[in-house]
C-alpha cells in the first residue's frame, strides 16, 4: 500500500484561511514555508524545519512578479507544480500546498509596496534595487493571509533572511522566522532552482563559489585584512572560469554593515555570473 499522503491544495485567500482556522480551532499550530516552487532538497529541509515546530505545515509556491526585474528570469523561471507536489507528497510532512493565481495576489488597481531598509541596503539592492521590497511585500501578503505561527527562511538567501527577520521585528508581525542551513550538493554547491540553467562546463566552475569563500573567510580570521580577502576571494572566482563578481563582502552577521574587524559574528556573502547565470552563495567566517 501506497504510504503517498494525498495533499490538500488551496488555489484562493479564502480557502487558505478556511482551513487555517479548522486546524487552529483544534489547537494545531501552523508554519509556512514560502517558496518560489521548483522543488528540490534544500526546500524539503525546510518543510522538515517546520514540521519540528508545528503540527500543520502550509508550502506557499508562488513565483513573484514583483520581486524580478524586466531583464531577469521571471518568465523562464521553472515551473511545474505538479512535480513540485509529487515531492511533497512523497516526502509526507507538508499539511497544504497554497498556490495563489498571480491576480489574486496583485489584484488590479494594487498599489502598495513595502519599503525595506537596514539589511535591505547595499549586496544584492546594489544589482537588484526592487528586489527586497518585492519579497518584503509579498511576504508580508503571506503572513496576513495565512497568518502561521512560524515560518521557515534560508541561510542559502541570507540577506533575504536578514531583512524578513528585521520586517516582521519592525511591523509586529506575530510570528517566529525559523532560518533553515544551506543544503549543499557533495562538492559543496548551494542547491539552487538556477543550477538547472547551467551546463557540465558552467557546474564545474560553480562548485567553486563556496570553496572560494571557505578560503576567503578563513585568510580573514587568519589576519589577512577584510578587504583584501574579499578582493583575492573575487579575483580567485574570476580565475576559477566566472565571468563576473557581484561582490565579494564581509559584513556584520545580523546588519549585514561592513566591518573591518572580525571582532564579533560576520558572514561572508558572494555573487557572482556564469554566463547569464547569476549565483549566490553566504557562510560564516
Ligand atoms: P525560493 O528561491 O523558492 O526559496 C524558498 C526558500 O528556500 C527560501 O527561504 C530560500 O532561502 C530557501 N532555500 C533555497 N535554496 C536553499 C538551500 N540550498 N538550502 C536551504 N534553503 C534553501 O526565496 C524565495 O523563493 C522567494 O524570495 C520567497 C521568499 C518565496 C518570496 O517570494
Amino acid at each position: 500500500m501506497s504510504s503517498l499522503k494525498r495533499l490538500e491544495t488551496a488555489s484562493h485567500i479564502v480557502e487558505l484561511r478556511l482551513r487555517v482556522r479548522l486546524w487552529r480551532n483544534k489547537g494545531d499550530r501552523i508554519a509556512l514555508v514560502p517558496t518560489m516552487g521548483a522543488l528540490h532538497e534544500g526546500h524539503l529541509a525546510h518543510v522538515r524545519a517546520a514540521k519540528a515546530k508545528a503540527e500543520r505545515v502550509v508550502v506557499s509556491i508562488f513565483v513573484n512578479p514583483a520581486q524580478f526585474a524586466p531583464h531577469e528570469d521571471f518568465s523562464r523561471y521553472p515551473r511545474d507544480i505538479a512535480k513540485d507536489r509529487a515531492m511533497l507528497e512523497q516526502q509526507g510532512e507538508a499539511d497544504l500546498i497554497y498556490v495563489p493565481e498571480p491576480r489574486e495576489i496583485y489584484p488590479q488597481g494594487f498599489a502598495t509596496r513595502v519599503a525595506v531598509d537596514g539589511p535591505a541596503m547595499g549586496l544584492e539592492t546594489d544589482f537588484r534595487p526592487h528586489f527586497f521590497s518585492g519579497v518584503a511585500t509579498v511576504v508580508s501578503k503571506l503572513f496576513l493571509q495565512c497568518a502561521p505561527d512560524f515560518a521557515t527562511f534560508g541561510e542559502k538567501d541570507y540577506q533575504q533572511l536578514q531583512v524578513v527577520k528585521r520586517l516582521v521585528k519592525d511591523l509586529d508581525i506575530p510570528l517566529e522566522i525559523i532560518g533553515v542551513p544551506t543544503i549543499r550538493e557533495p562538492d559543496g554547491l548551494a542547491l539552487s532552482s538556477r543550477n538547472a540553467y547551467l551546463n557540465a562546463e558552467q557546474r564545474k566552475i560553480a562548485a567553486h563559489l563556496n570553496r572560494v569563500l571557505r578560503a576567503a573567510g578563513d585568510a580573514a580570521k587568519s589576519g589577512v585584512p577584510v578587504s583584501q580577502a574579499e578582493s583575492e576571494g573575487s579575483a580567485s572566482l574570476l580565475n576559477a572560469g566566472f565571468d563576473r563578481v557581484d561582490y565579494v563582502a564581509i559584513r556584520d552577521a545580523e546588519t549585514l554593515a561592513p566591518v573591518s574587524t572580525l571582532d564579533r559574528p560576520t558572514r561572508i556573502l558572494a555573487a557572482a555570473r556564469i554566463g547569464a547565470i547569476r549565483l549566490i552563495d553566504n557562510m560564516p567566517v
